[in-house]
């Protein structure tokens, strides 16, 4: 691994970061890829400053080394570099300014108007194009590959945040990149250096009983689980963000309403537009 790897926590301290003191599993192997993977984290802020020449290619040819469903290669990806834009794909995330401000910003695909594109070539039907299925194998594949981009990111001391809520509006978000039908924006994500100025921390996750079943799925203490975690992502939010949310408040503030979902609600009638009939 490159020179970014001498910065990372030691395997203690990485797990410590990632599921509070309180809640370490046991340690087992480690090395750089792992010290890297557990020592990710998101940022909102960033600086300006251009990514070297080249670390879009690198970071797409680790996109397209990760895995995809029968080799299908269902996804694809734009760089999205037009302020203009930029500002309309930010008003369509609920005002990200991020997506603005960060040195790249890609639109992720699911995309199977290639596939389309064959069967027009050939003379042929795809039977199964229309199905649920294909927008599920599509949507899987942008983000496997998005995630390796991700990770590509940090080992070049880069960072990133995804950007989901551009599907607050797939159909404008289709508009304004041209897409062909059989093509959707399935997220976006920020790209470039973390500005120093906003200190970023590792935000832990659940204890690992919550989500780790063997042999069948037990729902363990999870009440218990559940009340270490808010106390854990309290005083997480607290460091960070200057507010106390729990995970419970968290959860339930981005899922008890139809509002919370921003017209994503409407996800369904938007994909079938777009040529994905979702049979
Ligand atoms: C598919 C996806 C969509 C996301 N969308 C957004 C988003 O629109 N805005 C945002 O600020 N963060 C977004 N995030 C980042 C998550 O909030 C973040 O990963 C999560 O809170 C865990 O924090 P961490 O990545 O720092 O560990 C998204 C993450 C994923 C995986």
């Amino acid at each position: 691994m490159d020179a970014h790897s001498a910065g990372r926590p030691s395997q203690a301290d990485a797990l410590a970061a990632r599921y509070g003191r309180a809640a370490i599993p046991a340690a087992g192997p480690w090395n750089d890829t792992l010290a890297l993977l557990l020592d990710h984290k998101s940022t909102r802020a960033f600086l300006p400053t251009a990514l070297p020449t080249g670390t879009l290619e690198t970071l797409i040819a680790a996109a397209q080394s990760a895995p995809t469903s029968s080799n299908l290669q269902t996804w694809s990806v734009v760089t999205v570099t037009d302020p203009a834009v930029r500002a309309k794909l930010a008003a369509i995330a609920g005002g990200q300014k991020h997506i603005e401000q960060c040195p790249l910003f890609l639109v992720w695909l699911a995309d199977v108007s290639r596939l389309g594109r064959i069967a027009d070539a050939e003379a042929r039907t795809l039977e199964g194009m229309p199905y649920l299925e294909t927008f599920l194998v599509a949507s899987i594949d942008a983000a496997l590959a998005a995630q390796n981009a991700v990770v590509a990111a940090e080992s070049l001391g880069l960072l990133t945040v995804y950007i989901g809520a551009l599907r607050n509006d797939v159909e404008e978000v289709a508009r304004l990149l041209d897409l062909p039908p059989g093509a959707v924006g399935v997220f976006g994500m920020c790209v470039g250096y973390a500005d120093p100025a906003v200190p970023t921390e590792v935000k832990p996750r659940l204890p690992q009983a919550a989500v780790l079943h063997h042999g069948t799925y037990r729902i363990g203490d999870e009440t218990a689980q559940r009340a270490a975690y808010d106390v854990e992502l309290g005083a997480f939010s607290k460091r960070n963000e200057m507010q106390a949310d729990t995970w419970t408040e968290r959860v339930l503030a981005r899922i008890a309403t139809l509002r919370a979902l921003r017209g994503r609600d409407l996800l369904k009638a938007k994909l079938r537009a777009l040529g994905f009939p979702l049979k």
